[in-house]
C-alpha cells in the first residue's frame, strides 16, 4: 500500500483562500486526497496533535492560532508521500522557506505558515491514528 501523510492546511490558509491553491498543488503533484474535512480545534485536540511540542515556548500561541478557526485535515498517499510533501511546503520558516515551496511562494511568519504535514513514518501513524481513526 502507498505510503500516508496527515496534513493540516491551517487557519490562516483557510482565511485567506488559499485552501484550493494548496490542494491543487499536492492533486496536480500526483498525490491521491484519502480522507478530506474541516474541523475546529479545541485546546486538547491541538495538545494531542502537537504533544512533542506543549513545553515549548512558542506553544502557547501556537495552540491559539490553530484553535482560531477551521481547518482543512487531509490525509495524502502516493510514493514516498512523507518526504514528497515535506519539500513542496518547505521549511518551516515562511521568511527563510525556499521559493517554489508553499510556505516559501506564500507565507511571511514562522507560525502562520499555512501547512503541517507528518515528518517520519512514525509521526504519520501516529497523526492519522488521532485525525482519522477509522482509517486504522
Ligand atoms: P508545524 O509543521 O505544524 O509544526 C510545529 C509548528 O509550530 C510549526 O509548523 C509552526 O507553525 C510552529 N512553530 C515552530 N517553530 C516555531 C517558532 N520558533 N515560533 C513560532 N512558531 C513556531
Amino acid at each position: 500500500p502507498a505510503e500516508r501523510s496527515l496534513v493540516l492546511i491551517k487557519p490562516d490558509a483557510v482565511r485567506r483562500g488559499l485552501v484550493g491553491e494548496i490542494l491543487s498543488r499536492f492533486e496536480r503533484k500526483g498525490l491521491r486526497v484519502e480522507a478530506m474535512e474541516t474541523r475546529t480545534l479545541d485546546g486538547d485536540f491541538a495538545d494531542q496533535h502537537y504533544a512533542e511540542h506543549v513545553d515549548k515556548p512558542f506553544y502557547p500561541p501556537l495552540k491559539a492560532f490553530m484553535t482560531s478557526g477551521p481547518l482543512v485535515a487531509l490525509v495524502l498517499s502516493g510514493d514516498q508521500v512523507i518526504e514528497v510533501v515535506r519539500g513542496m511546503i518547505g521549511s518551516t520558516d515562511g521568511r527563510k522557506a525556499a521559493a517554489g515551496t508553499i510556505r516559501g511562494d506564500l507565507s511571511l511568519s514562522n507560525r502562520e505558515n499555512l501547512v503541517h504535514a507528518s515528518d517520519s513514518t512514525d509521526s504519520a501513524k501516529r497523526e492519522i491514528g488521532l485525525w482519522f481513526p477509522e482509517l486504522g
